[in-house]
């Protein structure tokens, strides 16, 4: 079983994001003369000016004729190779909310528009470009909930990984509607993965004490959670939603439609930010995030329940994840639905030698649904997926999920030279150069008709 899925992902992998799969049975047309105004900017203001643009991720803007026209080689490299936009997902396999990938098309257009020597078009008659809604159009937050203390990245061209906790205490527990990380500078922050932990009552009698921050390369997992002081008073760990707010430039909090989702949230609770990603910077930088939060007047309709399967969560990898220097491997974990549920996002994670990612469920009726496959892994790019509808699945199917890491001096994000052996640890947190593999699924108990729900509903219709 291993051993046939293994050969699936590697054919998979083989095409790549470089050779779109449309090319296979393409039938698209060009136009005899693409300009600008006409047929590149529609494509580049939907998927790169997300992050192209003042302020965010991108390194540069790619709005105007001119941004675009300036790096027009480059632009037509990175859509033919699949580098930009960022999109690790493939969308032939399962489809997601807020997609960004071009088609062979789109591709193609850039290419012919280069070709021709970058003709503008009617620039003048190009709208301005939507700045998008604050605050994924729900208004001002309720509650903002800073990290306590501003970090300080060097400017060392190096990648930083820092664990942070921001505490809150409120007058009284609480209905979320949804939660959003909100980073304080956008060029620095790569990603973010964060926890809610909440304590019961009495549990916790300050939140705030205990280190604020530390660096995830020096501290081992578990001394962090220590040095944070996370646990509750008696010294006993609470509750924790594993991942309750994620970041990544371009990509918005997921807001589901009114009544699905949503969180009772306790007095005292702090988030954990346990894997906060600064990109490399060629100057000291600051940055100081915040998490964002909106209330519900009314509790959850239909509260957001996580499944967490793999390292730390309810399945084990088998086998047990590890992999001597030089090698790679395929590993497993699946778990049966002890209820119907309808799933809204998944969100696989591995770190650096992650090479490829497939995850399906197979129903009692042996129909399989498909959930995620990424061909080609790239640990900078880890999107949580939320489907365009609630996908339904019924008690007793079996979710499959596979990871291929590479540990060869080939995996370019290898962190060791030479390759050292590796081990998936079992401490709550860790360090990036150990590896994990995990799935998470973000679900509600299924209900007659979810299938027909559109999830895109949240967002837009605000
Ligand atoms: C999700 C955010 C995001 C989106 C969307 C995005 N980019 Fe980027 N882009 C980045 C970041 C961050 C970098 C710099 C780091 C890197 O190379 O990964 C980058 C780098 C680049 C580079 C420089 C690559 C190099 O080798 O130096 C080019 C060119 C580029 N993007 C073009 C595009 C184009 C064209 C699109 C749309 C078709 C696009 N990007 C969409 C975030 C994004």
């Amino acid at each position: 079983m291993v051993f046939q899925v293994t050969m699936m992902i590697v054919v998979a992998g083989c095409a790549g994001p470089s050779a779109p799969e449309e090319a296979v049975v393409a039938t698209y047309t060009l136009p005899d003369t693409v300009t600008f105004a006409e047929h590149i900017a529609p494509i580049v203001r939907t998927n790169c000016l997300p992050c192209h643009r003042a302020g965010h991720a991108g390194p540069f803007p790619l709005i105007t004729y001119a941004d675009v026209a300036k790096r027009s080689r480059m632009v037509r490299d990175v859509t033919g190779r699949g580098y930009m936009p960022p999109w690790p997902a493939d969308t032939t396999y399962a489809r997601y909310l807020g997609e960004r990938r071009l088609d062979a098309r789109q591709i193609a257009l850039i290419a012919k528009w280069v070709g021709q020597g970058l003709l503008p078009g009617d620039t003048s008659a190009l709208p301005e470009p939507e700045t998008p809604i604050a605050h994924h159009g729900l208004g001002e937050p309720d509650l903002e909930v800073w990290l306590p203390d501003t970090f300080h990245q060097p400017g060392d061209r190096r990648d930083h990984f820092i664990i942070a906790k921001a505490p809150y205490e409120l007058p009284r527990d609480t209905f979320v509607r949804a939660i959003a990380f909100v980073p304080g500078n956008r060029r620095a922050v790569h990603h973010m993965n964060g926890a809610l932990i909440e304590y019961g009552e009495g549990t916790k009698t300050d939140v705030f004490t205990g280190a604020q921050y530390i660096d995830a390369e020096v501290m081992r997992s578990l001394d962090a959670f220590t040095a944070l002081r996370l646990a509750n008073d008696d010294g006993t760990y609470p509750p924790m939603v594993p991942s309750a707010v994620n970041y990544l430039p371009g990509m918005e909090a997921t807001v589901y439609p009114e009544g699905i989702g949503g969180y009772y949230f306790k007095r005292k609770g702090t988030f954990l930010m346990n894997s906060l990603h600064y990109g490399p910077m060629p100057r000291d930088t600051v940055d100081r995030s915040h998490v964002a939060v909106w209330f519900a007047a009314k509790p959850p309709e239909r509260p957001l329940q996580e499944l967490q399967l793999g390292t730390n969560g309810v399945t084990p990898v088998e086998p047990p994840l590890r992999l001597k220097a030089g090698e790679v491997g395929t590993f497993h974990t699946q778990y049966t639905l002890p209820k119907d549920i309808s799933v809204l996002t998944v969100n696989p994670h591995m770190h650096l030698l992650g090479k490829a990612f497939l995850a399906y469920a197979v129903t009692p009726q042996n129909d399989t649904v498909p959930l995620v496959r990424i061909n080609q892994w790239n640990f900078r790019w880890q999107y949580a997926y939320t489907f365009e509808r609630m996908l339904p699945l019924k008690k007793g199917s079996v979710i499959h999920v596979f990871g291929t890491f590479d540990n060869t001096a080939n995996n370019p994000d290898q962190p060791y030279k030479p390759p050292r052996d590796v081990v998936g640890t079992d401490s709550r947190f860790m360090r990036t150069t150990d590896e994990m593999f995990q799935f998470f699924v973000n679900y509600v108990d299924f209900r007659e008709g979810d299938e027909r729900v559109e999830l895109g509903k949240g967002r837009s219709a605000k």
